[in-house]
């Protein structure tokens, strides 16, 4: 059964080749304005995922416990079975002016080789009561109002579309059962 943990260096070279599936499919150039795609413009491919893995946990620390300016603190799981790294979800522990319009708490990918098997879908169910732990009761999440698949997860997990803003579906997600 999948999981969600921290990152960990124990799976440095699932993570990496993950990275290369990402890249692959064109993340990680400049228009990627994610954390992924910022992960990847920072430390470039994995060639060496045991060197590479350092500089991703301490971006992952250092988005937590000492974020930028513009940015509040966040915290990235991993899904993963075993010893395979399945995708990532990131948990903005609260809302900024720009992440109550665009951005949303919730931000999560799955590498293209393990999509459309549930595992989004089942990761946000995994991450909801993660949130209401930071207490959020409602997590915003967005999506391009063109991206099916997220907004299929995002309604799957119980999410009430607010409004479009520009691309952007916003849906507010309770995270405990039972909440409205
Ligand atoms: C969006 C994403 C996370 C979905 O991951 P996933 O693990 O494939 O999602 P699931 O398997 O849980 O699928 C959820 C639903 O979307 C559907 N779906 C998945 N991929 C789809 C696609 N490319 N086109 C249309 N529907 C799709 C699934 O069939 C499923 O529908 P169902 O509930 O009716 O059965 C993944 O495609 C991804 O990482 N995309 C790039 C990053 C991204 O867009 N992140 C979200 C930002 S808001």
């Amino acid at each position: 059964m999948p999981e969600l943990i921290l990152p960990t260096d124990r799976l440095a070279r699932s993570f990496a080749e993950a990275v290369r599936e990402f890249i692959a499919e064109g993340r990680g150039g400049p228009d990627d304005g994610s954390l992924l795609g910022d992960l990847i413009q920072r430390f470039g491919p994995p060639d060496d995922p045991s060197v590479w893995i350092t500089g991703v946990l301490e971006m992952e620390r250092m988005l937590t416990e000492d974020p930028p300016a513009s940015f509040v603190p966040s915290t990235t799981h991993w899904w993963v079975d075993g010893d395979t790294w399945l995708g990532r979800i990131n948990i903005r522990h609260r809302l900024n002016e720009y992440l109550r319009d665009i951005g949303g708490h919730i931000g999560y990918d799955v590498r293209p080789s393990a999509r459309r098997r549930g595992h989004a879908t089942a990761m946000l169910a995994a991450a909801l009561p993660v949130a209401a732990s930071y207490g959020i009761e409602k997590a915003l999440i967005t999506c391009d109002a063109d991206n099916t698949a997220s907004r299929k997860v995002i309604e799957a997990n119980g999410g009430v579309l607010e409004d479009r803003r520009g691309d952007k579906l916003r849906f507010w997600v309770p995270t405990a059962p039972g909440a409205d």
